[in-house]
């Protein structure tokens, strides 16, 4: 019996010594870790930037095609912006788009088509504030590059960066020429997504520990509508989470990364592609060799682990039959929220005012909380944004109104001199999963080290905010 004793005591001080605040601890480190150029002489960081407010901001459109004409006609319903330029590799979608200025009442604007290169000729003018980049993904960072060397400010459809080396030459040209670089991620604009940003910033799930994000999303579609076949083709060359902004976003910006947290470490996991390589043998005629000398998974997961211990989980899937879905998902220490595919948030009861939920006594976080009590819930932390411009955006439209909002806040910022919503570390961070998920897939699935975009400065703000004129 005393044996027996004896080694139970060995083994629990064996186990405490594995331990260390309650974490087994490995055999070693096998983290893979991807160059962090250093910062050039003389060149400061970007957080919180600050650019002169500009009255009317003059704006160049790059890429008309499905997406670009939309961001056009946004613009024409935004007091204090002139369309100054058009540019698109035909000439036709530059005329149809102007005929959405002629239906605006408003002038004409320059045009650019006709080769690959015009677009740069667009970035030289010298009367345009703004350069607004809407092509496919291959041109994005050389764009943005070009037009924050020509003194522009610019902004970019989503993904802005498809390569780590694409991203730290766009991080590095904001901060020498300290242009606002921001990506168009609408999603953090979306309804339930802002309003539960507001929940989490005013303590609602107590601590904030996990988050989700996704794209899930059949294109077989769209797959033949984009230009040149780009999205397709890129897919096909790629494995790893290639779309992964809409996710990332309003994730990191609950959890608050580079404002007080920073992502760590990401793994990241896929499945065999089948239903695209199908498509090109049932739709294209390929052969099926061919057709499954295919890179990109069906199913793509990435999980990343924060520097205060938090989790991200982001999913991409574009192309099994599964309802649209960016699951959006947030997990505290007192309540839960979520969008896809029912929306509902759970909650401990005392985290409702009675003013929501006169019954307290029947609510606790097993369940989610009664409709009438959701929309009181988001009745009661409507974001300050949407109280402003609901109305509007729900009239102008695009996806619902969000990217309306996005466009507004952009050039509200822009108009008062202050820091976008978006900076370009977000853009750096949230872009960098599709090529470090695909390292990590390559390699067995191992443990990939996010890099810290802003060189030392993660930890400089606290908590992610909106900025507004007071
Ligand atoms: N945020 C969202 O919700 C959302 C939705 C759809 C698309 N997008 C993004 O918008 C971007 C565009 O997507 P799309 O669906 O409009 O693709 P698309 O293929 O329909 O349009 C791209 C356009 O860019 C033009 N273009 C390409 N190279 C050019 C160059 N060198 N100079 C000038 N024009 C050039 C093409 O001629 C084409 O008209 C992509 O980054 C996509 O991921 C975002």
């Amino acid at each position: 019996m005393r044996k027996i004793h004896s080694l139970i005591v060995l083994l629990l001080v064996f186990m405490v010594a594995c331990t260390q605040g309650g974490r087994q601890k490995g055999n070693g480190d096998y983290t893979i870790r991807t160059e962090v150029p250093e910062r050039p002489a003389g060149q400061q960081h970007v957080v919180g930037l600050t650019a002169p407010k500009i009255d009317t901001v003059r704006v160049g459109f790059i890429g008309l095609g499905m997406r670009g004409p939309g961001a056009v006609k946004r613009f024409t319903h935004i007091p204090g912006t002139k369309i100054v330029a058009l540019c698109d590799l035909h000439a036709d979608r530059v005329e149809k788009t102007q005929v959405i200025l002629d239906n605006a009442g408003l002038p004409r604007a320059a045009e650019y088509s006709g080769s690959e290169e015009a677009w740069k000729e667009l970035c030289d003018r010298d009367d345009i504030d703004l350069v607004y980049v809407v092509t496919d993904w291959k041109r994005h960072a050389a764009m943005m590059v070009y037009a924050m060397e020509q003194g522009k400010h610019v902004v970019c459809e989503v993904p802005a960066a498809m390569t780590l080396e694409e991203i730290w030459d766009i991080v590095n040209t904001a901060e020498r020429t300290r242009k606002h670089a921001m990506m168009l991620e609408n999603c953090v604009y979306d309804y339930f997504e802002l309003t539960t940003l507001n929940m989490a910033q005013q303590g609602l799930f107590g601590e904030v520990l996990h988050a989700e994000g996704a794209y899930l999303h059949d294109l077989s579609e769209f797959w033949e509508y984009y230009e040149g076949d780009w999205r397709l083709q890129y897919n096909k060359k790629f494995r790893g989470d290639v779309y992964a902004t809409h996710g990332m976003g309003p994730a990191a910006q609950a959890l608050n990364i580079h404002r007080g947290d920073k992502m760590n470490t990401l793994v990241a996991m896929d499945t065999k592609p089948v239903n695209i390589p199908q498509y090109l043998i049932e739709k294209r005629g390929m052969d099926v060799d061919s057709a499954y000398m295919f890179a990109n998974g069906q199913h793509t997961m990435t999980m990343i682990r924060t520097e205060k211990g938090k989790t991200i989980h982001i999913q991409h899937d574009v192309s099994s039959p599964r309802p649209y879905s960016r699951m959006y998902q947030l997990s505290g220490t007192k309540g839960f929220a979520n969008k896809y595919p029912t929306s509902g948030y759970a909650l401990q009861g005392e985290m409702l005012g009675e003013d929501v939920a006169p019954d307290l006594e029947n609510l606790n976080a097993h369940n989610f909380v009664s409709d009438e009590v959701r929309s009181a819930l988001m009745a009661k932390y409507k974001h300050r944004i949407h109280r402003e411009l609901e109305e509007k955006a729900k009239e102008v439209g695009g996806h619902g109104g969000m990217d309306f909002i996005m466009d507004y806040r952009l050039i509200y910022c822009l108009q008062n001199g202050l820091p976008l919503d978006m900076d370009v570390y977000d853009l750096a961070e949230w872009c960098s999963l599709a090529e470090l998920s695909r390292i990590s897939i390559e390699n067995n699935n191992a443990s990939v080290e996010v890099p810290d975009f802003t060189r030392g400065h993660w930890n400089d703000v606290q908590g992610f905010k909106h900025a507004f004129v007071e």
